[in-house]
């Protein structure tokens, strides 16, 4: 489930990448078709003043005369309408370039727009192993670059081909129709020029390739400098995230510079190279004139192109450069299309019952081939009753319960409700029957209320009021100005631990599912907010069917059932007393290491 960092294997496929980006294309055609049919008179209308410049030369200046479909075009005519004539091509060049560029950008914007939302909805539904697989750098740049390079640069690439090559056309047909043996001249020279442009383009895209990783690299130390800026600052990491990053920039710069230094010198060597050209086809001209085979205006008319004739070239050629990074893009766009959940929503029965029996039979689990963390969990759980799990840390306690609302599947065996596998529900339905307070909760930035009410968009005030009271929230509301309505920063940072905590279990609570997933978080409240959270659990976990991953001590004594779970396996299952019974057992020696010093605590509450 890992993306690939610079290109997939599907990159140079061009027929299959065209297919997959077809249908973002497909109902905006007739408006491509416009923008790329705007873009050939845009083109040949270069030509214009380089065309104009032979009559305006031979006739108004050198008083030459023209004769045009058997009419004498006289010079006062033409020293008339030839200048405003310029203006006024330059003007519907100008309206259509303007036409263009909106009609381009409107498209371009619509498919990358349309991508990106047809992708985030697919990112939202991925699983956890995704998560836990990428990096956000390289996920964010995936989702905000590179639809917006598939579709901007595809559709620009297109038009500016079309402009560049029908320009570079009616340029060429102004160069043959004032001489084509200059022409021949001319373009060939011009064609030299461009030649060593194709031998940079494979290190322009390495460059560009690496470029982008390093980007995604930069991203992600910036999101962990911001997630984590507690840590940096307790542990004074700045200076080495400081040069991290700058390293990292660094890095960027240099590919950059690498970049600049092979190809800089690409510009003045093809300028040289066409002045070449166009110093021979002086030469030239200048025995054509004397010979009476060329006029002047059809030189100067000549020569004008010919400059002119520069731009375009090199345009087709940084083009064909840029549709393969197109291309580049557009694979690494489909790549995460192709990604599909895990876990498959086929189930077609509703869990709109309450379970009776909630049953696992010996769960095998690992997140990757090598390790199996979970070897053969079994154990039952009734309607109503607490599951307490407990054991060493990192022994699979979380990924248990991780199994139940399936953030992840089963390896082996299953899980069953009344006798049903778990899979055959529909994923909406079992998420729905699960409330769930996690070892962190992540709050989203918004008001209180709205954390709330994420468990249940349509509760009533009723409810929330009564919410609130059960999760001992009521009192430090009442302390805040705009109580329920005051807004939190992004992940609850302006909460304390208990606070969040608290909201969470409000969250879970209003929610009133039947089933209670629990995950307690380890870090010690001091004394009075223990208790209070501890009472706000005890009002969640009411007359429901509850697995909760215990560190308090009260929290087992009122569990139906412990289970002591060891290195992915259940190794004592039993009531608090049952299981001290047992010499040796592993609960008692947990519970004399862990739970004991709290039991003093216990009794004085
Ligand atoms: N997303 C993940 N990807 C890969 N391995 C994981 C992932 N989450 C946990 N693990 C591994 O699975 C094992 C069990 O982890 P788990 O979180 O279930 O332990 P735990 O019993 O809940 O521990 P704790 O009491 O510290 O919370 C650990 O070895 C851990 O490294
Ligand atoms: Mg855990």
């Amino acid at each position: 489930m890992k993306l690939n960092e610079i290109k997939t294997a599907s990159a140079f496929d061009y027929k299959y990448l065209l297919n997959r980006i077809f249908p973002y294309i497909k109902p905006l055609i007739p408006r491509i078709l416009l923008t790329f049919f705007l873009a050939i008179p845009l083109g040949l209308l270069d030509g214009v003043t380089a065309f104009a410049l032979k009559p305006y030369i031979d006739v108004v200046v050198n008083g030459q005369t023209l004769d045009c479909f058997g009419y004498t075009l006289t010079r006062d005519f033409l020293a008339l309408i030839i200048p405003p004539g310029i203006v006024i091509f330059a003007g519907i060049q100008g309206v259509l370039r303007y036409l263009n560029t909106y009609l381009s950008d409107w498209i371009s914007l619509k498919i990358s727009n349309t991508i990106k939302v047809d992708l985030f909805k697919k990112l939202v539904y991925l699983d956890s192993k995704f998560y836990d697989d990428n990096s956000s750098g390289l996920v964010i740049s995936r989702f905000l670059t590179d639809p917006d390079i598939a579709s901007r640069s595809l559709i620009n690439s297109i038009k500016t081909l079309i402009t560049s090559a029908t320009s570079a056309l009616g340029l060429i047909f102004v160069l043959l129709y004032n001489s084509w043996e200059l022409a021949f001249v001319g373009v060939i020279v011009l064609v030299c020029a461009f030649l060593p442009m194709t031998f940079l383009r494979k290190k322009i895209k390495q460059v560009s390739n690496k470029t982008t990783v390093v980007g995604g690299d930069i991203t992600t130390s910036f999101n962990e400098t911001y997630k984590g800026n507690k840590v940096i600052s307790g542990y004074n990491l700045q200076e080495m995230e400081f040069k991290k990053v700058s390293d990292l920039i660094k890095t960027t710069f240099n590919l950059q510079m690498s970049l600049t230094k092979r190809t800089g010198w690409l510009s003045p060597i093809m300028y040289i190279i066409a002045s070449i050209g166009v110093a021979v086809v002086m030469l030239a001209g200048n025995e054509l004139i004397s010979a009476g085979r060329l006029t002047t205006g059809s030189f100067a008319s000549f020569i004008t192109s010919l400059l002119l004739l520069y731009k375009p070239i090199k345009t087709l050629g940084n083009d064909l450069t840029n549709i393969q990074g197109v291309f580049v893009a557009i694979s690494r766009v489909f790549e995460l299309f192709d990604f599909n959940s895990r876990i498959k929503d086929e189930g077609k029965v509703e869990l709109n019952f309450i379970p009776q029996n909630i049953e696992f039979k010996n769960v095998r689990f690992s997140y990757d081939e090598n390790n199996e963390i979970l070897k053969g969990i079994s154990f039952s759980a009734k309607r109503g009753q607490t599951i307490a799990i407990v054991g060493n840390s990192g022994g699979g306690k979380s990924t248990i319960v991780n199994l139940l609302p399936r953030f992840y599947d089963v390896c082996d065996g299953g899980i069953y409700f009344d006798c049903v596998n778990i899979k055959n529900f529909t994923l909406d339905s079992l998420r729905n029957s699960i409330s769930q307070v996690f070892q962190n909760n992540f709050l989203f930035s918004g008001t209180i209320r709205e954390n709330i009410l994420i468990g249940n968009k349509n509760a009533s005030d009723d409810d929330i009021k009564k919410v609130l009271k059960a999760s001992h929230l009521d009192e430090f509301i009442s302390t805040l100005e705009k109580g329920i309505d005051t807004n939190i920063a992004e992940n609850g940072v302006s909460l304390s631990g208990g606070q969040q905590q608290r909201i969470a279990i409000a969250r879970a609570m209003i929610k009133n599912a039947p089933i209670v997933v629990l995950d307690e978080a380890t870090s010690a409240l001091d004394n009075k907010s223990e208790k209070i959270v501890q009472k706000a659990l005890d009002n969640l976990m009411k007359d429901k069917t509850v697995f909760v991953i215990a560190h308090r001590l009260s929290t087992i004594f009122n569990a139906d059932k412990i289970i002591v779970v060891d290195d992915g396996k259940i190794v004592e299952m039993g009531t608090h007393e049952e299981l001290l019974k047992l010499e040796n057992g592993k609960y008692k020696n947990l519970y004399n290491m862990q739970f004991k010093n709290q039991e003093e605590l216990l009794g004085k509450v």
